[in-house]
């Protein structure tokens, strides 16, 4: 689907360091429907992409929210939200795109650290209005710098919300264990925010004996890319035969536009899955947290925004 022009109708500085801004159409068109858990490609500068949750109630017409936690070492992206994009300004943006669904289940928990409650408050509306059951935790360093506390408090679901703050009491500490152990038989877990809280909670469930298909994640923080301690390899593009070398400081998607070889970037950080290539011979070593560990494991595609090879050669499906 083609991408949409939108209209900031309304920004809003929720905490220090998080911005939300409501996106309407910018024309009479309506803007197409989305479902819990969906992003939007955004278009913060010429060929700077980015990619926010969707925070608001998918069955509420018209109107796209998003909120920006701006990153201390931003490249450009949580920066350019901040300090450039005002009320009444147009930027265009891809349609929805969700890979971050639910999947329908009795029971489900909803996991946030930081700016990851964003796709959190989309489900936590949709659970509430199909009826589910569902709890959702809250996790941060300082509840004076996590956004929409009060928005959930004053929410219908608020008894189903937890939130904790690394500065709070210790009594209100969030506890992985506790949680996963005493979930319903069959829960499905989400979680989002940082990696490394993202780690510890999928490392817990998967101690605990839950199988893969019932957990489901969404990463914001980029993989690293490139640096002078990676190896170096070779990429052969196989519909023109055409060698090229992957020196140890750049990434592959730079190298094979250097060489007249386009692959379709967005996040450039492994994030989106928007320059997923195919593999035909050849070990990827992948960076992303996009693919699944199956997909990884399948070694039959990477993305060359991040990822690198763990053999000499790639020989790629271009
Ligand atoms: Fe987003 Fe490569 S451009 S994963």
């Amino acid at each position: 689907m083609n991408e949409l022009m939108v209209r900031v109708a309304r920004r809003q500085q929720e905490v220090d360091g998080i911005c939300s801004f409501d996106l309407v159409a910018d024309h009479e068109a309506a803007l197409p429907a989305f479902t819990a858990g969906a992003h939007l490609d955004v278009h913060v500068a010429p060929g700077l992409i980015r990619q926010y949750s969707l925070c608001n109630d998918p069955a509420e017409p018209g109107r796209y929210r998003i909120a920006v936690l701006r990153e201390p070492a931003s490249r450009g992206g949580s920066a350019g939200m901040h300090e450039r994009v005002q009320v009444g300004d147009r930027l265009k943006v891809s349609p929805p795109k969700n890979h971050f669904p639910l999947t329908p289940a009795k029971h489900s928990l909803l996991f946030a650290g930081g700016i990851g409650v964003t796709p959190m408050l989309a489900m936590a509306r949709t659970l509430f209005a199909t009826g589910a059951g569902f709890e959702m935790h809250y996790c941060g360093r300082s509840a004076s710098r996590m956004a929409f506390v009060d928005e959930l408090a004053q929410s219908a679901f608020a008894a189903q919300v937890r939130v904790y703050a690394d500065d709070g009491e210790p009594a209100q500490k969030f506890d992985a264990r506790l949680l996963l152990e005493g979930a319903p038989e069959g829960t499905h877990l989400y979680v989002c925010g940082p990696a490394g809280f993202m780690g510890h909670v999928l490392d817990t469930a998967r101690q605990l004996g839950w199988p893969e298909s019932r957990l489901h994640r969404e990463y914001f923080a980029g993989a690293v890319t490139a640096s002078a301690a990676d190896a170096a390899f070779d990429v052969r593009v196989a519909s023109t035969g055409q060698l090229i070398h992957v020196p140890s400081h750049k990434r592959v998607i730079d190298v094979l536009a250097d060489h007249g070889v386009d692959v379709p970037v967005s996040c450039e950080s492994g994030v989106c899955g928007t320059c997923l290539t195919g593999v035909l011979e050849g070990a990827p070593e992948h960076r992303d947290s996009f693919l699944t560990d199956s997909e990884r494991q399948a070694n039959d595609q990477f993305t060359p925004c991040c990822s690198r090879a763990c053999s000499p050669l790639l020989v790629l499906d271009l």
